[in-house]
């Protein structure tokens, strides 16, 4: 059942040794955060390139995390960023870093192959009382983890986190069929300690954000490819009659139309009750723009220029 239980949360033990699988935005993200909150971190890749790519996106982060916390005080900065950083290894080796870790998250390419394949590889190395979680945002945690044993299927979960992680405190706790309660609250006590709100909910397509989110952004470009508006004017309407933050456009620059179109396309192919819908019915501008290479922010030009 779903439901917003606190009992244990807060008691619950926090984890000794979290490793965070994927250098990209999401995963350097995670890695930060935790670090931030006295985990010790091994942040993993497949390669020195992604790892040095992924410890810049964390370095500017918390560069601006610092700016903000210590105004003015520039030595303070440099020692918060060096504490933090020091909490989180590097390393290549998927194998040894989740061999000595209590929580693993992955956050890697949204390959639902490539994740069953590591998922695999992690249920036989881990600890045995080590949490399994993904942060996919789109692709069914029961799926991704169908490789793993009968043993640790409670062990199982999804832990999403929102871009930029450092930033947005939702983070959403996906339990599939097996997953358990003391799973849960384990993972609910490591989300309030490292300053998040963690919402519980089943493993549906999109969980809770993305299920709503992913069919408004479609629906703003389908307004643009009627003409019923410019992107200019819907960012505005929105940010202005609506209260968010970006406008359907920003957001979907920022985060990332790629990621959009796998999304909808995945979901509009065979996702759980959206399969054929129109709410998550691909978009030829979306298309084209993906095959234009414009990606959004990270590419330079998205539905903007940047
Ligand atoms: N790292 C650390 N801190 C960051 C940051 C980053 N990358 N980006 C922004 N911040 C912090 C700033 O330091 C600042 O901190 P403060 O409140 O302590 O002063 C705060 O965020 C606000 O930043 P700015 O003033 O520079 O800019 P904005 O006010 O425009 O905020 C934003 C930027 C937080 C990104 C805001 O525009 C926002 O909330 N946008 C919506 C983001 C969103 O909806 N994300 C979810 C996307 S969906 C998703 O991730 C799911 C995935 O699965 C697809």
């Amino acid at each position: 059942t779903v439901g917003n239980k606190d009992s244990v949360a807060e008691t619950a033990p926090h984890f000794a040794s979290i490793t965070v699988l994927g250098g990209g935005q999401m995963g350097a993200g995670i890695a930060q955060t935790a670090a931030t909150f006295n985990y010790t971190v091994n942040l993993v890749d497949m390669s020195d390139d992604a790892l040095s790519r992924g410890q810049g996106y964390i370095i500017k982060s918390l560069k601006r995390v610092a700016k903000m916390r210590f105004k003015g005080d520039e030595p303070q900065q440099s020692r918060f960023v060096d504490d933090v950083l020091s909490r989180i290894k590097l390393s290549t080796d998927t194998e040894s870093a989740a061999a000595g870790a209590d929580l693993i998250i992955e956050a890697i390419i949204e390959q639902i192959e490539t994740k069953r394949a590591v998922f695999g590889v992690l249920d036989k190395v881990a600890p045995a009382e080590a949490i399994l979680a993904s942060n996919t945002s789109s692709l069914p945690i029961g799926a991704i983890g169908e490789a793993v044993g009968d043993k640790r299927k409670g062990q199982l979960a999804g832990l999403h986190f929102f871009n930029p992680v450092p930033q947005m405190k939702l983070v959403e706790i996906v339990r599939t069929e097996r997953t358990t309660d003391e799973t849960i609250d384990r993972l609910r006590a490591f989300a309030k300690s490292i300053d998040k709100a963690p919402v519980l909910c089943r493993d549906t397509p999109g969980f809770i954000v993305n299920r709503l989110l992913v069919p408004y952004l479609a629906e703003a470009i389908r307004m643009l490819e009627r003409g019923d508006a410019t992107a200019e004017d819907i960012d505005t309407a929105m940010k202005c009659g609506a209260g968010y933050p970006m406008g359907p456009f920003q957001l979907l620059d920022y985060v990332g139309l790629d990621t959009v179109k796998f999304i909808l396309d995945g979901w509009y192919k065979e996702g759980e009750g959206l399969a054929g819908s129109d709410l998550v019915r691909p978009s030829e501008k979306l298309d084209e723009l993906v095959r234009n290479g414009r990606l959004g922010v990270k590419s330079g030009a998205g539905f903007y220029d940047y």
